[in-house]
């Protein structure tokens, strides 16, 4: 299966899975499935369920499951990323964000809802119990205070104030690499694939996920907001890699990042290398 087919497959099981909750309030069920409903580049997923397929491709159908609740989780932290004490930003994957369309509980509670929903769909994901703890601990440790949390505190606390390069290095691992590094990771324990491996990948991950926040942060600087979906030139505050180091390092850094990826991959088969291959081509080259 091809990356756009895969991405294809999550897309039909999301539409058909997205909760659905009856109550009397007059729109906590649309607000719920909204931003996750009106797209993305998944590449989250997508990275999951490359790992499944090139591995054990059978197990991709239960992945699905697992798929859903990392996008779920990634959705989550931008809903709450953008609210107007953190990014203050109006539009996301080119609609009005939840706390513009509703108000900001609306925003902070669906942020919770998601990120609670997500352990849900793990938890009874047609999976192993031993497999699923794996899961959770995973998604929970590189999205929490080790990982995601974490690296948004330290994200907003630092507005204004310049990091040095070490610094700039664990926000954005935390902020971004390690959710990501997470994706191909939770891939792995699914198809119950060995430590060695599972490191591997985990290290590949973070290089990758650096190379996205680069990448984001380009985007931010070079693209229309049209362009993005989302507002860009909006990066003033932060210690965004194009502002602590110039747009043309930014890019350098992102080519450098690009070289390191292909030694990473060769510590992989070559069935599972070729498929990350493809998918940073598509994502990261031009
Ligand atoms: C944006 O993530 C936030 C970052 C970690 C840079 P994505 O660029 O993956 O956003 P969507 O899912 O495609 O909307
Ligand atoms: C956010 O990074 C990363 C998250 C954990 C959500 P950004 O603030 O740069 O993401 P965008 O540019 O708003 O998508
Ligand atoms: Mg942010
Ligand atoms: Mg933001
Ligand atoms: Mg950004």
């Amino acid at each position: 299966m091809s990356s756009k087919e895969l991405i294809a497959k999550f897309e039909l099981f999301l539409k058909a899975k997205l909760p659905v909750v009856e109550s009397f309030h007059p729109h906590f069920n649309q607000a719920l499935g909204e931003m996750l409903d009106v797209g993305g580049k998944r590449f989250r997923p997508l990275l999951l369920l490359s790992v499944v397929e090139s591995s054990q491709p059978l197990l991709v159908e239960n992945a699905l499951h697992v798929a859903l609740g990392l996008e779920m989780m990634h959705t989550y932290s931008l809903i709450h990323d953008d609210l107007p004490c953190m990014d203050d930003a109006a539009l996301r994957r080119g609609h009005p964000t939840l706390h513009v369309s509703y108000d900001e509980t609306t925003a902070v509670l669906i942020g919770d809802a998601l990120n609670t929903h997500a352990f849900y769909l793990l938890a009874n994901a047609p999976l192993s119990a031993e497999i699923k703890i794996k899961l959770v601990s995973i998604l929970s440790s590189n999205s929490g205070i080790h990982g995601m949390v974490l690296g948004q505190a330290i994200d907003c606390f630092f507005e204004d104030k310049r990091l040095n390069v070490e610094e700039l290095t664990f926000l954005h691992l935390h902020k971004t690499a390690k959710l990501i590094a997470a994706s191909l990771v939770m891939g792995a324990v699914i198809c119950e694939l060995d430590k060695t491996i599972q490191e591997a990948l985990y290290q590949f991950g973070l290089k990758l996920g650096l190379l996205f926040q680069v990448q984001d942060d380009i985007i931010d600087a070079t693209l229309s907001s049209e362009e993005a979906g989302k507002p860009t030139h909006n990066d003033g505050h932060k210690n965004s890699f194009v502002n602590l180091l110039g747009l043309e390092s930014a890019q350098e850094v992102k080519q450098k990042l690009l070289l390191e990826l292909d030694g990473e991959l060769e510590k992989l088969d070559a069935a599972l290398s070729h498929r990350l291959k493809s998918i940073v081509e598509a994502y990261f080259k031009g």
